[in-house]
């Protein structure tokens, strides 16, 4: 029994689009690369994804196509917990307790509340609430109890998550303060993958990889799509015969990261010395990402399936979460005076 000591890595992902390759190698890989160290907790944050989805077909497809992406690209089901936030119906009673104990004005100060507001105040709008909801206020309460709920020790999470680690560790430490001397929650910290943050992979536009620009190379679009997406990096116009500066080219840096060191540095050399097209580079860049991810798209067509083994791999993951955060919702009970046994 002792053996099985491991610290708790938990991280959930927000079902908001197709993931693309961004997402993988910031958050996808690093994440899978713990389950060898830590225990794994791993979820799709549907719930969060509410905050600002509308449309009932795309929240469902969201949900399912990034669930059989993390499964196909080697989430083992056997090694982590794998589950739907909205299947573990603990958390949103504990989410209502640390409501209790978490003080506003700590909301008010959260970066993705306070940018709804700026971005008000800059259109000229008279209410600077107008378009937030009490999902996106609340976001950090409920963040803090998806870690709080599964005892977490490390939450890996993108740089861009920091503020809501720090609050789950907050609001942890008020609860402690408070029922200290009955049950205390486990005190998260953030873990953050080095350098990749710092330097996102870029979208076809050259700007940040991400849902919200458009400019996605989605994992498991088909051929044809990734194909055409892949022709359609920007690039300078510098001719074949001209020696290129591949540190400038967001083709470059996609290939930096899909093919092997040697084929990097023997592209970047022939970049450098010219002759070599942005175009050839493209047509590599392309044949790295789809022969790495060929094989894996059966599997995840499979899976993304109405039906599917998705289904049984998510109730099961969903019994194992329910019985971790049973425990941590009865000492809370228990804490406050609502469990009195
Ligand atoms: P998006 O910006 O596409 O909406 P998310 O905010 O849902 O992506 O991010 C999910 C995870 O993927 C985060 O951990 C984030 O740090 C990582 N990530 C997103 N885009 C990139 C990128 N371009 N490069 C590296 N990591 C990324
Ligand atoms: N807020 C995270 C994001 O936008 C998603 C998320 C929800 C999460 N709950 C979590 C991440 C718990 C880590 C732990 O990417």
């Amino acid at each position: 029994m002792a053996a099985e000591q491991r610290k708790v890595a938990l991280t959930g992902i927000k079902p908001t689009g197709e993931p693309h390759l961004g997402n993988y190698i910031g958050a996808i890989r690093p994440s899978l690369e713990l389950t060898s160290t830590y225990e794994s907790i791993y979820f799709i944050a549907d719930y969060h994804a509410l905050t600002s989805i509308r449309d009932r077909v795309e929240l469902a497809t969201y949900t399912r196509s990034v669930a059989a992406t993390w499964i196909a690209l080697g989430l083992d089901p056997a090694r982590t917990i794998f589950y739907r936030q909205s299947d573990v119906p603990e958390i949103f009673e504990l989410s209502w307790v640390l409501s209790c104990v978490t003080a506003k004005g700590l909301m008010n100060r959260a970066h993705a509340y306070k940018a709804a507001r700026d971005r008000n105040a800059e259109s000229g709008a008279t209410d600077l609430d107008a378009g937030v909801n009490m999902g996106l206020f609340n976001y950090p309460i409920l963040m803090a109890v998806d870690i709080l709920i599964m005892n977490t020790d490390v939450v890996p999470v993108g740089q861009d998550q920091t503020q809501h680690v720090e609050y789950a560790a907050d609001i942890a430490g008020t609860f402690n303060h408070l029922y200290g001397d009955s049950f205390s929650l486990t005190v998260p910290k953030g873990i953050y993958p080095a350098g990749v943050s710092a330097k996102a992979l870029p979208g076809v536009d050259g700007r940040k990889m991400s849902k919200s620009y458009r400019n996605t190379i989605p994992l498991f679009a088909p051929e044809k799509q990734l194909r055409k997406l892949v022709r359609g990096i920007v690039s300078d116009s510098t001719p074949v015969e001209g020696p290129k500066d591949p540190d400038t080219s967001a083709a470059f840096a996609l290939y930096e990261n899909f093919a092997t060191p040697e084929e990097v540095k023997d592209m970047r050399a022939r970049l450098e010395q010219g002759g070599t097209g942005w175009g050839e580079l493209k047509n590599a860049l392309f044949e790295a990402v789809s022969s790495w991810l060929s094989p894996l798209r059966e599997r995840y067509d499979e899976l993304v399936a109405p039906g599917s083994e998705l289904d049984v791999i998510l109730a099961t993951g969903a019994e194992q979460a329910r019985d971790r955060a049973r425990p941590v919702l009865t000492g809370v009970r228990r804490a406050i005076g609502i469990a009195t046994s």
